[in-house]
C-alpha cells in the first residue's frame, strides 16, 4: 500500500483528478490517497494558500499527484505551484513530448523532452515597486542551480538512451545569468563525452521547433523558457489536455499535468484527463510501479489508436466521463 499526497486542484482539476484516480485503481494497485487542499479552497478553509496539514502530508508521503490550481493573473495571492516546488525544492521539471496514436498535427516524428530548471529565474516572483511607474523585476540564477539542473539533464538522457542534450539561453544578452547556465552546460558535458550536445538561443530554437522539431531530443534551459518552450511542444503532439510533467528534487517528487486550471471549460465534464493520467503513469514508474503504469499505457494507446472515445480539444465527442470509462474497459481487458 502506498500512501500518496492527492491534490485535486481548482478548475478543470477536480473533474480530471477523479477520472485519473478510477483509472489507477482499477489497475489493482493499492494506493492511500491523502487528499489535501491549496490555492483559493485552502484560503478559504485554512487562511493560507498552502496550509500546513499539506505540506506535512507531502513531507511525510514524498510524493503527490496535484491537478492544476488557479493563480490569480495580475493580482492577488503569488503561485502556490511555485510555491511548492520552491518549499520541496523540486529543482527538476521534465515535460515529454511524443506523437499520441490517431492525433493528426503538422509532424509525426516528435519525441522531445524539455528539462526545465524549476526553482530560480525570473519565475521566483522576485519583483519590487521602484516608484509608482517602475518596477523591479529579478532573475536570480546560481552556479549550484545551473549546475544541479544540467547534470540531471545529462543524467536523464543516459539512462532514457537519448542521444543529445541542447541547452537553451538567451545568453548573447543577458551575458551574466544565462551565460552561467551556458558556461555550467559546456563544464557538465565533459561528463558525458559519448553524449551529443548543442547550443541554441531561445528565440531560434521556438522557430526551429515550428519548423523541424524532429532535430532536438533533450532540450535543458531556465524557468522561464522551459515554461513557455514546453506548452509550444504540447502544441506541436496534441495541445495542453495531453501534456504531462513531473517535479523531482532530491527527496520528493511532486506530478502534474503541464496545462492550468481550464476556467473556460471547468464544469462541463469535457476536459481532457491525459495530461494528468500520462504525469500519474510517470509517478507510477517513479515508485517502480511499472506493470500498472504499462497497463495504463496500453489502454490509453488503445483508446486513442480507435479514436472513438477522444474528448472535444482532439476533435471528440466524448465526454471526461466516457474517455476514462473506456481505459478502464480496456484495463480490465489486458
Ligand atoms: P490553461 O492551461 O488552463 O488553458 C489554456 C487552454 O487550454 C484553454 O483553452 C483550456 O480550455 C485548454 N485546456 C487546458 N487543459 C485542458 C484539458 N485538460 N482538456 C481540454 N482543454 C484544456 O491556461 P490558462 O487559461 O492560461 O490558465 C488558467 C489558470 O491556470 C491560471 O490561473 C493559471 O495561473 C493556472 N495555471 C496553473 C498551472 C498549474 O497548476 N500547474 C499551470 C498553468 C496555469
Amino acid at each position: 500500500m502506498y500512501n500518496i499526497t492527492l491534490i485535486d486542484g481548482d478548475g478543470i482539476g477536480p473533474e480530471i483528478t477523479k477520472s485519473v484516480v478510477d483509472i489507477i485503481d482499477s489497475t489493482g494497485i493499492k494506493i492511500n490517497w491523502d487528499e489535501c487542499l491549496i490555492g483559493s479552497r485552502a484560503l478559504e478553509k485554512y487562511n493560507k494558500t498552502l496550509p500546513d496539514d499539506t505540506i506535512k502530508s507531502i513531507e511525510k508521503n514524498k510524493i503527490a499527484l496535484k491537478a492544476p490550481s488557479t493563480t490569480p493573473i495580475g493580482e492577488g495571492f503569488k503561485s502556490v505551484n511555485v510555491e511548492l516546488r520552491r518549499y520541496f525544492d523540486l529543482y527538476a521539471n521534465i515535460r515529454p513530448s511524443k506523437n499520441l496514436p490517431n492525433i493528426k498535427t503538422p509532424f509525426d516524428n516528435i519525441d522531445l523532452v524539455v528539462i526545465r530548471e524549476n526553482t530560480q529565474d525570473i519565475y521566483a516572483g522576485l519583483e519590487e515597486q521602484v516608484d509608482n511607474d517602475t518596477i523591479h523585476g529579478i532573475k536570480l540564477i546560481t552556479r549550484q542551480g545551473c549546475e544541479r539542473i544540467c547534470n540531471y539533464a545529462f543524467k536523464y538522457a543516459q539512462e532514457n538512451n537519448r542521444k543529445k542534450v541542447t541547452v537553451v539561453t538567451k545568453a548573447n544578452i543577458s551575458k551574466l545569468a544565462d551565460g552561467m547556465f551556458l558556461k555550467c552546460f559546456r563544464e557538465v558535458a565533459k561528463n558525458y563525452p559519448s553524449m551529443e550536445t548543442g547550443e541554441i538561443l531561445i528565440d531560434n530554437l521556438c522557430m526551429q521547433l515550428v519548423q523541424n522539431p524532429s532535430q532536438f531530443d533533450v532540450m535543458v534551459m531556465p524557468n522561464l523558457y522551459g515554461d513557455i518552450v514546453s506548452d509550444l511542444c504540447a502544441g506541436l503532439v496534441g495541445g495542453l489536455g495531453i501534456a504531462q510533467s513531473a517535479n523531482i528534487g532530491k527527496d520528493c517528487a511532486i506530478f502534474e499535468a503541464v496545462h492550468g486550471s481550464a476556467p473556460d471549460i471547468a464544469n462541463k465534464g469535457i476536459a481532457n484527463p491525459t495530461g494528468l493520467l500520462r504525469s500519474a503513469v510517470m509517478m507510477l514508474n517513479y515508485i517502480n510501479e511499472s506493470t500498472s503504469a504499462q497497463k495504463i499505457e496500453n489502454a490509453l494507446f488503445e483508446v486513442f489508436k480507435e479514436g472513438k472515445f477522444l474528448t472535444k480539444d482532439l476533435k471528440g465527442n466524448a465526454s471526461t466521463k466516457e474517455f476514462s470509462n473506456e481505459i478502464i474497459k480496456k484495463i480490465r481487458l489486458l
